[in-house]
């Protein structure tokens, strides 16, 4: 594929054709990143939900695939996940081949529109090839709905401790989990989150993992909210705790978000990466992600991010970077300045030239002030990311970044607050032709816009409201995923 159009990203993936949203099955094996998503093949918008399908050797190229799983007499396939069955626990597993096992909702629109409550349930399919070909079990769904309208998106994982599967449910406005030694005989353990977090909306596309930190294992919770995110819209938020295989105890009760921006929702991670944690969301917010002035595809991923945890001033806290293979495709362009002054004006150009491409920008302040990156197109539109000192917060603004009308309140300023209060500041900046990823202080502050520039941003102009030093100012070209 070589994707040209306007908007195309060209370090994210996207659909050749049609409409996205959630990643879904996420899973590693044998050298492979699947990635399936919520896919409509019929048109650009959202439509009756199959499971579409690409795989990556490095995070970085991606390959689309057939579609995996198609709507049955149960229902559209809504969003879920895989995992490896190492121990045919599932007994799909053959002739000594294990199976790649995918759970997911099965949504009865039919159902839905005859008034029942029960219209989500959970079901299953599997892969003896890898992922290439998939059955759908034929004791279908394996976890009947109790009577609760939102009862969604099953994340499963193995429990070694236990020898039991924990399939972490959304259920409406809180969390549920079940537990099973085969995949198929679901047992409810507990639920969590009706007291607790962010409920401007339903609860949807939860994750559970255990990540280290200082030699001790916490757990994260993801949970995605739809509407209710700081920016407004679909956002992912997430809590620290612990988990002892029946019940998740928050160690205090924050409210954390993976990604502050407009445009990171869905997000979880991979199964079966052992300690790393990989992270990936869809790039659109729900407010708008129906209506983006693009043709042929709509919507795309974010990058790939790896999690981790840290103790900030205010907790523990989850930071995101964008996963080190995206330096992989490293090309043309690299520029590193050191104490730089800015005085109020510095127009990078000289630099650069036009930057036609997509690319990494790194900045480090040994002292942060009030300062904005602006990205600006011959034809006037700008995009604005900067830092606000009296606030004590970043910020991306696309009110003048150019196509806006589609949307009342696509346009607009989008806040995350600054989690550290250290004086020392880094700021990472993926730059596609359509999106843009802030990743600040190490990944505390996250922040993803999509916006939909007239002409490309050819120009990288910094401001300030006084003299700053920039420590360090580096310039990653990176070459198009497609090519
Ligand atoms: C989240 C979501 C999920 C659901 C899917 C349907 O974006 O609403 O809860 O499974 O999308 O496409």
């Amino acid at each position: 594929h070589q994707y040209q159009e306007a908007y195309r990203p060209q370090l994210h993936f996207s659909p050749g054709a049609h409409w996205i949203n959630d990643p879904n099955g996420m899973v590693y094996i044998d050298g492979s990143y699947h990635l399936f998503f919520q896919y409509y093949p019929g048109g650009t918008t959202w439509g009756p939900m199959h499971w579409g399908h690409a795989t990556s050797k490095d995070l970085v190229h991606w390959k689309e695939l057939p579609i995996a799983l198609y709507p049955d007499s149960l229902g559209y396939i809504f969003s879920g996940s895989a995992v490896v069955d190492s121990n045919n626990t599932s007994g799909f597993g053959k002739d000594g081949k294990y199976p790649l096992v995918a759970i997911f909702t099965h949504h009865d629109s039919k159902g839905e529109k005859a008034g029942t409550e029960t219209f989500q349930n959970q079901s299953l399919a599997y892969s003896l090839d890898q992922g290439q070909s998939w059955t759908k079990y034929a004791g279908n769904p394996v976890l009947k709905n109790p009577g609760i309208r939102d009862f969604r998106d099953p994340k499963v994982m193995w429990y070694a401790e236990q020898k039991k599967w924990i399939m972490t449910l959304a259920t409406k406005d809180h969390i549920t989990f079940y537990s099973a030694p085969d995949l198929k005989n679901w047992k409810k353990e507990s639920e969590f989150g009706l007291t607790v977090g962010a409920h401007g909306g339903v609860w949807e596309c939860p994750d559970l993992f255990p990540l280290k930190l200082n030699g001790k294992t916490y757990w994260v919770l993801i949970v995605n909210l739809n509407p209710g995110g700081p920016n407004g819209g679909s956002a992912t938020q997430y809590f620290v705790g612990h988990f002892d295989g029946h019940e998740f105890v928050p160690v205090d009760t924050r409210i954390r978000w993976i990604d502050y921006g407009p445009d990171e929702y869905a997000g979880v991670t991979w199964s079966n990466t052992g300690s790393r944690k990989l992270f990936l969301g869809w790039m659109s917010n729900w407010n708008y992600a129906n209506e983006v002035p693009t043709e042929k595809w709509r919507n795309a991923m974010t990058i790939p991010r790896e999690l981790q945890l840290r103790q900030s001033d205010s907790g523990i806290l989850v930071t995101s970077m964008p996963a080190k293979e995206l330096y992989k495709n490293a090309a043309g362009m690299a520029i590193t300045l050191t104490n730089v002054k800015l005085n109020r004006h510095l127009d990078l150009s000289k630099y650069t030239g036009s930057l036609k491409n997509q690319y990494v920008l790194k900045v480090n302040f040994a002292r942060i002030q009030d300062c904005s990156v602006h990205l600006v197109s011959e034809s006037g539109d700008k995009l604005t990311i900067g830092f606000d000192k009296a606030k004590n917060r970043y910020y991306i603004d696309r009110t003048n970044a150019g196509i806006i009308d589609f949307h009342k309140g696509f346009a607009g300023r989008f806040y995350a607050p600054r989690l550290t209060s250290s004086k020392s500041a880094d700021l990472t900046l993926v730059v596609d032709k359509s999106s843009i990823e802030l990743f600040a202080d190490g990944g505390l502050s996250v922040m993803t816009a999509i916006f939909f520039p007239k002409a490309n941003l050819e120009k990288l102009i910094l401001e300030s409201q006084t003299e700053v030093t920039i420590q360090k100012l580096q310039i990653t070209g990176l070459k198009s995923i497609w090519k």
